[in-house]
């Protein structure tokens, strides 16, 4: 039998942030989230430094290096800003993301293809600085060759198509889903590691968990949204055991 990987869990803990700024204050502060999740399984914190500063602020990013134990997944925009954030904080990682709509591609993923130049030169920024670098792509093969042929070591599928399509049509997530499990698999072929993450809950992220090219998972909405119901160390006990459970039943089949 196969032995596949084990699967990390990236908690996104952006949306403690977000109620944090909604009343200006310093209370709930996403750092204490971030330890919270890590003694709860996280393995490790992913936030985003958006241009805007909706959530996460740039003391934020510092104080999550400073003073979590686990690596910390900076999510940024590709611009000269965010890199030289990042080259001061040294992140373990950094997720290239798009942040405005001319960046994205149709299906919501980084435009690698199309503004080649641009995530080269920001790739290659991040590695000197020892920054494994991602980038946040739709399942689509054109993309997919793009992230290689930049340099980049690691891409991040956008599930939030699949995720969406999932609670209303399920020929179209049928549709995603094999892109997904197509995509995965050519990146792996081609060398790049893979991890996922957008809109994912419980039920798709046991679904996906089964993907044995996938690595690594990062949630936040989800997780933040049903710690108001159970608390962050229940909701994230409870993905970690959705999450074993669709890697196991991968590994019997
Ligand atoms: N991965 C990336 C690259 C993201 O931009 C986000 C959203 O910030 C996530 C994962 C997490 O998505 P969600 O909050 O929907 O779980």
């Amino acid at each position: 039998m196969p032995t596949i990987p084990y699967l990390r869990l990236g908690v996104n803990i952006d949306h403690v942030a977000t109620i944090r700024n909604a009343r200006g204050g310093v209370h709930p502060d996403p750092v204490r989230a971030a330890m919270l999740a890590v003694a709860a399984g996280a393995d490790g914190i992913t936030a985003h430094l958006r241009e805007d500063r909706r959530h996460i602020r740039d003391e934020d990013i510092v104080r999550l290096k400073a003073e979590i134990s686990k690596p910390l997944n900076f999510e940024m925009a590709a611009t000269d800003d965010m890199i030289a954030i990042a080259v001061r904080t040294r992140p373990h990682a950094a997720c290239l993301v798009p942040e405005r709509r001319a960046e994205r591609t149709t299906e919501g993923g980084l435009d690698v293809a199309g503004q080649k130049a641009q995530i080269d030169a920001a790739t290659a920024a991040l590695k000197a600085a020892g920054i494994r670098v991602s980038l946040f792509i739709a399942a689509d093969p054109r993309q997919i060759e793009a992230a290689k042929a930049v340099g980049a070591p690691v891409i991040e599928i956008h599930t939030g198509a699949w995720c969406e399509a999932l609670a209303h049509d399920r020929a179209a997530a049928a549709r995603e889903w094999t892109r997904i499990v197509e995509g995965a698999r050519l990146a792996k072929r081609l060398g790049l590691e893979v991890h996922a993450g957008h809109g994912l809950d419980f039920a798709s992220a046991e679904t996906i968990a089964a993907l044995p090219e996938i690595v690594e998972l990062n949630i936040g909405h989800f997780l933040i949204g049903e710690a108001v119901y159970v608390g962050l160390e229940a909701a994230i006990g409870t993905m970690r055991a959705a999450m074993d459970r669709g890697r196991t039943g991968a590994a019997a089949r």
